[in-house]
């Protein structure tokens, strides 16, 4: 179909891994696999503009974030159009506008990778679908999840939900290193609605960029355990999700976040990514779990902050404790209360 002009708005979450996704190979492939639930309320919501122009040899795209003009995105979304230019040859027959806004806090220490990498790319599946309205669903799907990898790595846990599967692992049908895939084994009740409460320890800059952390793991010295045992952990979830055991949730969640951390701390050069709060508040989490029998857990992403993930059912007893006691070490008492999601959707 020949498209003149036009816009397209989809609206991306955000997601939280697992099993943690550190370290990758050339072409954004992970060098393990990884496993994170979709979350809800964390969101970008992205309108992409365009019309046709004549073709010509360069991207044309104006960015606008919450309103404004925003041109310190420009060099990541121009390497993004130049990876996936070869998957989209239309893209240099348009001139573009990014819209984009979040629905958390900008500056909240919240990486917006993934829920803004994984909404451009959906808008311009949109875009493509209306050059090929024949185009079947899961393809649509499938090779957003696959442009959004290529944008930022774990984006292309964001199209779908609850639970979405990044990497070629053995137990996990359909799983690939080229995009995510929607979790279709059994999951127990006690995961539905999971909660994650965010909060907000140090909204600084992330002193390493993802980038860079990832390019730490080639030639760690840990390296190749981790990854072998990254297969371990997604095996152990898999059971963990048929049987809805808790305790065993816990205990293979919170290793994958301090192995993240320890995997910063032991490279070269080496990171310490954890304030003393966040310390604080994984030291209460334990209190408050010997001291009730609750299943409030923690996971990091490589920062400061720290997601808080719990039963629905333990909600009311979970979120109490949170904000009586660990509110205190967030920074001017900011959280995020979130929960497991469904997707992406379009607007
Ligand atoms: O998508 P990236 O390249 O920003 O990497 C994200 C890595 C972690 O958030 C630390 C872990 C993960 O699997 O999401």
């Amino acid at each position: 179909a020949v498209v003149e002009e036009g816009k397209v708005t989809w609206q991306s979450p955000s997601n939280i891994a697992l099993v943690k996704y550190w370290g990758k190979k050339e072409n954004q492939i992970p060098a393990n696999p990884s496993i994170s639930f979709t979350l809800d309320s964390c969101q970008t919501t992205t309108t992409l503009h365009f019309q046709k122009r004549e073709k010509s040899d360069s991207f044309e795209f104006e960015l606008f974030f919450e309103g404004e003009r925003k041109e310190s995105f420009r060099p990541k979304i121009q390497k993004f159009f130049e990876r996936i230019e070869e998957y989209m040859p239309f893209l240099k027959d348009y001139s573009f506008k990014i819209e984009t806004s979040n629905s958390f806090p900008h500056s909240s220490g919240i990486a917006s990778s993934a829920s803004g990498m994984s909404a451009l790319a959906l808008c311009l599946m949109s875009l493509e679908k209306k050059l090929d309205p024949t185009m079947p669903e899961e393809y649509f799907t499938r090779k957003a999840s696959f442009l959004a990898r290529l944008g930022s790595g774990s984006a292309c846990r964001s199209i779908e939900g609850e639970l979405v599967a990044w990497g070629e692992h053995n137990g996990i049908l359909g799983s690939s290193d080229l995009y995510g895939v929607k979790y279709t084994h059994q999951v127990h009740e006690n995961f539905k609605n999971y909660q994650d409460t965010i909060l907000m320890v140090d909204k600084g800059e992330k002193q390493v960029s993802s980038t860079l952390g990832h390019d730490l793991m080639n030639g760690h010295p840990f390296a190749e355990k981790r990854f072998q045992q990254a297969h371990e952990n997604l095996d152990l979830l898999k059971e963990v999700f048929e049987t809805g055991d808790l305790s065993a949730f816990i205990k293979t969640v919170e290793s994958e976040a301090l192995t993240l951390h320890a995997m910063m701390m032991t490279s070269q050069p080496y990171f310490l990514l954890m304030k003393p709060n966040t310390l604080e508040i994984i030291n209460k989490v334990f209190d408050f779990r010997e001291r009730t029998g609750l299943h409030l857990c923690f996971t990091l992403d490589a920062g400061a902050n720290v997601h808080l993930l719990y039963p629905e059912k333990e909600k009311k007893e979970s979120l109490d404790f949170i904000q009586t006691e660990l509110l205190q070490y967030c920074q001017n008492g900011q959280y995020i209360t979130d929960k497991v999601g469904k997707g992406a959707k379009q607007l």
